[in-house]
């Protein structure tokens, strides 16, 4: 893996570094021709840690955060009663430094149907921040 940048290298908290090392790794491999921001996840679950990247395309509409991905990844390795406990993302882009980066709305939504809990940790005004998803997204859609 190329070398991880100093920002997450230097983090004390090994499980959060280690988790966003992982995010790092997959925001190397996002596809991001479109907007050239890349963005990787890493979820952690009771059982195992899952990866994902943006997947964009030439239907803008069609775009696949990296988030969800990494939500997804983890329904099929482990199916519907993944527990999320923790997520990492980082982000980069092309001739400038990523100041912040948040999940998305829609993000949010999905990564609470697998734990409300859960600690995210993202980019924010260039520094790490973690929060507990419950704080990010209030008030969930809930069908019945
Ligand atoms: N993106 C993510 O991967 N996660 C988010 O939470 C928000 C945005 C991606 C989608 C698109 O490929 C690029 O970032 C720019 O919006």
């Amino acid at each position: 893996m190329a070398k991880i940048p100093e920002s997450v290298a230097t983090l004390t908290d090994k499980d959060e570094r280690e988790l966003l090392e992982l995010a790092y790794g997959a925001c190397l491999k996002a596809y991001a021709p479109y907007s050239r921001f890349q963005v990787g996840a890493a979820v952690r679950t009771t059982k195992g840690t899952y990866v994902g990247c943006n997947v964009e395309n030439g239907s803008y509409g069609l775009t696949s955060c990296a988030e969800r991905n990494a939500v997804f990844a983890a329904v099929t390795a482990e199916g519907g009663k993944v527990q999320v406990e923790s997520v990492a993302i980082y982000a980069r882009t092309t001739g400038k430094k990523v100041k912040t980066a948040s999940p998305c709305g829609a993000c949010r939504q999905v990564l609470a149907e697998f734990g409300r809990e859960a600690s995210v940790t993202f980019l924010e005004a260039g520094r790490f921040r973690t929060m507990k998803l419950a704080e990010l997204i209030p008030a969930t859609f809930e069908l019945y």
